[in-house]
């Protein structure tokens, strides 16, 4: 079996302050500071969803792929082992960091990026706490959200994700020279998608991470603070052709944008493949 939802996503960021405006200001996202100065931003019972490191430069720092059991995970690592990747078993520090039960890391070429497949993600008991009145996050069975890169190699991107992590193809869309091809691990529509590279964006770039609200309310109220406050809007308020979400972009002070979206549709055992030649039903206007 391969993997079962997005677990965490963790960054390094070179401006922390304007990180945490976002995550708190627009998003209602629950802050821990780490004694070492990351900072940890909560959305659902999970511990934490995304950890945020101090640093230089900004990067993505890891993916974490949840597995749904142990024998999962280890199936997973001797068969990646047996296509020549090195898979290091983290350490008790790594797994300490991201809250987990057992852990392993890869580096993933293809899009470009340190990997890491865990079990037992650690879980708060206590209710997440919003720092402003939102009604949270949908992530119960569906994991983090999606997350969206460009690649040099959309076949062999795809054949990787689907023959070896056990992805599933959701649909395509492509549009003026772009193509984007939609996988999916579990309902939600999907979980990773692929892009190729335009406009000299570089292979292995992060384009945007999804994260879906409980209430289409909290999505309209984070649009009128993002656009009251400043915050560099990337994508107006508009809806998916093929997930239907409902969705607004904004850029993050990395460079890559966060959608965050309400109403995306789930893949069910009736799902059947399309391919559609625009991203939206509507909206989604690019801003400047
Ligand atoms: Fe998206």
């Amino acid at each position: 079996m391969g993997v079962s939802a997005l677990g965490y996503v963790t960054l390094e960021v070179s401006d922390m302050d304007a990180w945490l405006k976002i995550a708190t200001n627009v998003l209602g996202m629950q802050t821990t500071r780490r004694p070492d100065g990351a900072v940890d931003l909560r959305i659902d019972d999970f511990h934490h969803r995304f950890t945020l490191y101090p640093s230089a430069t900004d990067r993505l720092h890891s993916l974490g792929w949840e597995m749904a059991s142990p024998e999962d995970l280890l199936a997973l690592v001797e068969k990646l082992r047996g296509l020549g990747f090195t898979v290091d078993e983290m350490d008790a520090a790594t797994r300490a960091d991201r809250k987990v039960i057992s852990g392993y890391r890869f580096h993933e070429p293809l899009l470009n990026a340190e990997t890491e497949l865990f079990f037992g993600p650690l879980a708060h008991n206590l209710a997440f706490v919003p720092t402003r009145g939102i009604s949270g996050y949908n992530t119960r069975g569906l994991g983090l959200g999606h997350v969206v890169f460009h690649v040099a190699d959309t076949d062999a991107t795809v054949a990787f994700y689907r023959d070896v992590l056990g992805f599933s193809l959701s649909d395509y869309i492509g549009w003026d020279g772009i193509e984007a091809i939609f996988l999916h691990c579990n309902p939600r529509h999907h979980t990773l998608a692929i892009m190729n590279c335009f406009n000299g964006i570089q292979p292995g770039a992060l384009n945007h991470i999804m994260i879906e609200a409980l209430s289409y309310d909290d999505v309209g109220y984070a649009y009128d603070i993002v656009r009251d406050s400043g915050v560099p809007l990337f994508m107006e308020m508009g809806k998916h052709s093929n997930d239907h979400m409902q969705s607004f972009y904004i850029r993050t002070p990395s460079g890559f944008c966060i959608e965050y979206g309400y109403g995306g549709r789930l893949i069910g055992p009736d799902w059947e493949v399309r391919n559609y030649d625009q991203p939206m039903l509507f909206g989604h206007r690019m801003v400047g």
